[in-house]
């Protein structure tokens, strides 16, 4: 299963990816969480991408394909795997393409803007892994700590209210128009976001059948 999962920023692509890759033991690529290491250890791709990030701004899209080649080559995707918050322009879609990157499915997680300014402000992610979790509707087992590796769980630089309603701007602009492009494949399927986690999860799955 090649999948790749669509939405707003906050829609829940990272919190799902992370139960169906657990599910299908398929791995999950965040280009959102390569990037966030790749400036944690001050690589040159970490530098390039650091200040568009804190500003909400999408990275270049020749940056997110090297990044994206050089990942789906790994052994451990042989059999498939998920791609979380990639493709994001047409021009990155396209670019999979060309790379031969041939998807399955894609599934686009649907919610309203203003639902995902609420749940933002209550995000907390790991520093060390990206896992990520919400202080009421995913909180992790101990307090302030991660379940997946026990890293230290913190708030997201680019989660301040200006700058989530900037990624949405972004999103409505550059990404949402990646639903025509894969709907005219045949290989688009929607799935409401404003519902449980749980409830999310099994229509996903049922998305994949
Ligand atoms: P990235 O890290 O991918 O951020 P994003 O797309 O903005 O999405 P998020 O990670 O913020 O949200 P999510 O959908 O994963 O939601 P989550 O599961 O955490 O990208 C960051 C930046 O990197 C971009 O702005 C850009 O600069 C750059 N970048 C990355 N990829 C790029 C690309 N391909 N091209 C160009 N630039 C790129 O959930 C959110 C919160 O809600 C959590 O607290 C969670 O616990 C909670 N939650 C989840 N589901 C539910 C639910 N059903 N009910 C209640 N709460 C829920
Ligand atoms: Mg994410």
């Amino acid at each position: 299963m090649k999948l790749i999962l669509l939405g707003a920023p906050g829609a829940g692509k990272g919190t799902q990816a992370e139960t169906i890759s657990k599910e299908l033991g398929i791995p999950s690529i965040s280009t959102g969480n390569i990037l966030r290491e790749a400036i944690k250890n001050g690589t040159p791709t970490g530098q390039k991408a650091k200040r568009l990030m804190d500003q909400g701004q999408l990275v270049p899209d020749d940056v997110i394909l090297d990044i994206v080649r050089e990942r789906v080559a790994r052994a451990d995707c042989q059999n498939g795997f998920i791609l979380d918050g990639v493709p994001r322009t047409v021009a990155q879609a396209e670019g999979l393409e060309r790379l031969g990157v041939c998807i399955d499915r894609v599934v686009s997680i649907e919610i309203e803007d203003a639902v995902i300014e609420q749940r933002m402000t209550g995000r907390r992610v790991c520093g060390v892994c990206g896992a990520s979790y919400h202080v009421t509707a995913n909180p992790p087992r101990q307090d302030g700590i991660c379940d997946l590796c026990g890293g230290e769980l913190v708030v997201r630089k680019d989660d301040k209210p200006e700058t989530v309603r900037q990624r949405l701007t972004v999103y409505h602009n550059q990404t949402e128009a990646l639903k025509g492009f894969y709907e005219n494949l045949g290989k688009l399927r929607l799935v409401e976001g404003n519902q449980p986690i749980e409830a999310v999860h099994r229509d996903i799955m049922n998305a994949l059948r």
